[in-house]
């Protein structure tokens, strides 16, 4: 049975005194919430995992990271390993959002080497794929995402991609306010269900989580979930205050 889940991408936002008090209405909303066997992932920056991981052992949510080396370990400035993040409890890790491909120029290689090191060291990849808007609109949006799952991803062994977790965020729609329609969110989830198959074969495409991601809100999320492929969603500024990303957890 594949996981129904809802990460919480902070990205680059809150003081050390506001993450405290985000996390912890979060864990007050959580604890009052009938979960419903959704696993809640919160991926803080680096500098608050530890705050994070610590309040986790009492709630009921996990902790991700946002970005992760493409590195084993060694002489690499400013860099976090994969071990470092094992180490302090992380269970999950966000690679390949089209923030870092953009402005980090991220390449597919280092995606398929992070990917490798996060499933070395037990943590779950969620692996961000999504077309841009001129590829939507000349309807290129099925061979990009083709192409960033393949050449990312389908070198990995069978067992290696069983656990990670594909999150579809059409570019065009983070941060813009513009959300994917669900019936634009189902069609391609239920393409990228079909490439996993052809690849990986029915028992693990049936098995794979597949988030929807872009502008998914406490308004729009009950209608994005309610599609038979849609298994969560990766928020981004929805879940910046703690009632809303309460709302997105329960629109299941
Ligand atoms: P958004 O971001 O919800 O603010 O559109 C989503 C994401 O970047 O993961």
């Amino acid at each position: 049975m594949r996981r129904k889940i809802v990460a919480g991408n902070w990205k680059m936002n809150k003081t050390f005194q506001e993450a405290d008090e985000l996390i912890n209405e979060i864990i007050d909303g959580l604890d009052e919430a009938n979960q419903k066997n959704i696993n809640v992932v919160i991926c803080p920056p680096f500098t608050y995992i530890e705050l994070c991981t610590d309040y986790a052992q009492e709630s009921e949510y996990s902790v991700g990271a946002q970005n992760v080396s493409n590195n084993d370990s060694g002489a690499y400035t400013g860099e976090v390993s994969a071990k470092m993040l094992h180490s302090m409890g992380v269970e999950y890790c966000i690679i390949g959002h089209s923030e870092r491909r953009k402005y980090f120029k991220e390449t597919d290689h280092e995606l398929t080497q992070k990917a490798e090191l996060l499933l070395k060291n037990d943590i779950l990849p969620i692996f961000c794929c999504g077309e841009l808007l001129p590829d939507r609109e000349a309807s290129k949006h099925f061979d990009v995402v083709k192409q960033q799952l393949g050449n990312a991803l389908f070198g990995l062994d069978p067992l290696d991609f069983a656990k990670l977790i594909i999150a579809y965020e059409p570019v065009w729609a983070i941060g813009t306010g513009i959300t994917a329609t669900p019936d634009q969110a189902q069609e391609m989830h239920a393409y990228i269900r079909a490439l996993i198959s052809d690849k990986y074969g029915k028992e693990i495409a049936k098995n794979t989580s597949i988030l929807y991601g872009g502008s998914c809100n406490a308004q729009n999320a009950k209608e994005l979930f309610a599609n038979a492929d849609v298994d969560g969603g990766l928020i981004g500024g929805a879940c910046l205050k703690a009632t809303d990303f309460l709302k997105i957890i329960d629109s299941f």
